[in-house]
């Protein structure tokens, strides 16, 4: 596999990334909203400490900035010999660094997790849009998703 581009780096989320731009780069993505720097650390330390953790966030840093992301949570079953599966969630890559692989490297990490911490599958929801992009990482097309809005 190709390696990044060179100043990039790819890495776990840091408290101090809320200066770095990162929820400027799930903006490419959907709503984020006016979250305060003490919003955002104590979701940050509840996602750290909470449950043994359980969730995995990448970043990948150009030298200057959050310039893409994306997000494991590991959920633990009682199904299938206490089976152990992925969830993928809020891959954004920065709109004008799209194209260069960096998504793909993040789903490439974030499987590597996936499999290290003893999943037996991922699994994730996209639009018919960002289908090909995930049939490129190795997804397949399985099952529908439904959801109730509250
Ligand atoms: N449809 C088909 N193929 C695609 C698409 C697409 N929408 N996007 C990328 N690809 C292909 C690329 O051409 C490339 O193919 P190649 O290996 O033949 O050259 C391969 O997939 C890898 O592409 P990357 O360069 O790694 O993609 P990029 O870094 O641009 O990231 C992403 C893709 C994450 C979808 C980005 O465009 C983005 O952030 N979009 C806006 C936010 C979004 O929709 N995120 C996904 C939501 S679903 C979820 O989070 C679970």
């Amino acid at each position: 596999a190709a390696s990044l581009p060179e100043s990039y780096t790819l890495r776990s989320l840091r408290k101090s990334d809320y200066a770095r731009g990162f929820l400027d780069c799930l903006r490419v993505l959907t709503t984020v909203g006016d979250v305060t720097q003490e919003q955002w650390e104590e979701r940050y330390d509840w996602m750290n400490t909470q449950g043994k953790g359980g969730y995995y966030l990448l970043v990948v840093d150009d030298g200057n900035r959050i310039v893409g992301t994306g997000a494991l949570i590991v959920e633990r079953k009682f199904i299938h010999n206490l089976g152990i599966v992925g969830h993928i969630e809020d891959i954004a890559v920065a709109k004008d660094q799209q194209g260069k692989k960096l998504g793909l490297k993040i789903i490439q990490a974030l499987d590597f997790i996936a499999e290290k911490t003893g999943c037996y599958k991922s699994i994730l929801d996209c639009s018919e849009a960002n289908e090909g992009f995930y049939v490129k990482c190795g997804f397949k097309r399985a099952g529908l998703e439904m959801a109730h809005y509250y």
